[in-house]
């Protein structure tokens, strides 16, 4: 299979359906604090997307070749747990880190989105991790335009984790995403510029580095789902739904309590590189 070009009215739904999947990460903030269990976070993101959003969870019986289907709504990853996390009976405590990734389906199309956040007060090794790990992603979105490569994005990525002493994981990639929750391009989070197929407008993909603090290497636990350093070292993720427009990028993963784009962004809300208004 192909690489799927948007047509306007795909891409007028991907933003809808992008809004949302990061409305459920705004909805979901102040629920993250010491003594939730992850599944008690589930049940009120589940709850929410189906009650209020009328959004079908994409991650909920989900089952590609060779997986289980997954049995909930969204993924929760806590600490050392790279990406995947299955929502549980177990409470967060203060210092906690926890990535939360939400995926819709509205209308037939997904938006995918994921962000960190901090159970009370992080580590300093925790904040700087995910600090770092944010900059990175924001550093590959802005390599996107038409004609840059799948390699830019990567290596803006991996420089600025390795950087940093950190490493980049490297078996889960980024996506293309659309009517399907998983399609072709494969975004690798490392890379050498000027590599892999070119970009071209109407692709939509999401950029979901996941980086650790220590080694780069990762196991899966035998709930066959839930991914953790072999280290045992902290890991961060962020993830943004990415339009590829004719001359630059839309982030489609956007909403109002969204965290702002690190400052060396430069046009945040990309209005004049989309050509239109940020918001409907
Ligand atoms: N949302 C994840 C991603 O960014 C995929 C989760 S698959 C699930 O690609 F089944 F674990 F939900
Ligand atoms: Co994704
Ligand atoms: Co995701």
């Amino acid at each position: 299979m192909a690489i799927v070009i948007k047509t306007t009215d795909d891409i007028a739904r991907m933003r809808t359906a992008g809004r949302l999947a990061a409305e459920v990460l705004d909805f979901v903030a102040p629920y993250v604090k010491p003594g939730v269990t992850t599944g008690e976070l589930d049940r009120v993101c589940h709850e929410y997307m189906v009650n209020v959003q009328h959004t079908v969870p994409a991650p909920l019986n989900y089952a590609p070749p060779g997986y289980r289907p997954f049995p909930k709504a969204i993924c929760t990853s806590v600490n050392h747990q790279v990406c995947h996390g299955i929502p549980g009976d177990k409470a967060l405590k203060n210092g906690d880190v926890v990535n939360i990734d939400v995926t819709v389906i509205k209308d037939g199309y997904h938006g995918d989105t994921s962000r960190m956040y901090y159970v009370g007060e992080p580590s300093i090794a925790a904040r700087r991790l995910s600090e770092v790990t944010y900059d990175s992603m924001w550093l590959g979105i802005a390599q996107v335009r038409p004609g840059a490569t799948i390699g830019d994005i990567g290596h803006a990525i991996q420089v600025r984790a390795e950087s940093n002493g950190y490493s980049v994981v490297r078996e889960f990639c980024g996506h293309g995403i659309g009517q399907k929750f998983h399609e072709e391009p494969q975004i690798l989070h490392y890379g050498k510029p000027g590599t892999l197929e070119k970009l071209v407008a109407g692709m939509i993909f999401t950029v979901e580095p996941m980086i650790n603090a220590g080694r780069r290497e990762i196991k899966e636990l035998a709930d066959g789902w839930t991914i953790v350093t072999k280290d045992h070292s902290l890991s961060a993720q962020w993830e943004h739904t990415v339009l590829v427009t004719e001359t630059g990028y839309e982030v489609l993963t956007r909403s109002a309590g969204m965290p702002a784009p690190p400052a060396f962004i430069q046009d945040t809300q990309q209005e004049t590189r989309a050509g239109e208004p940020a918001e409907a």
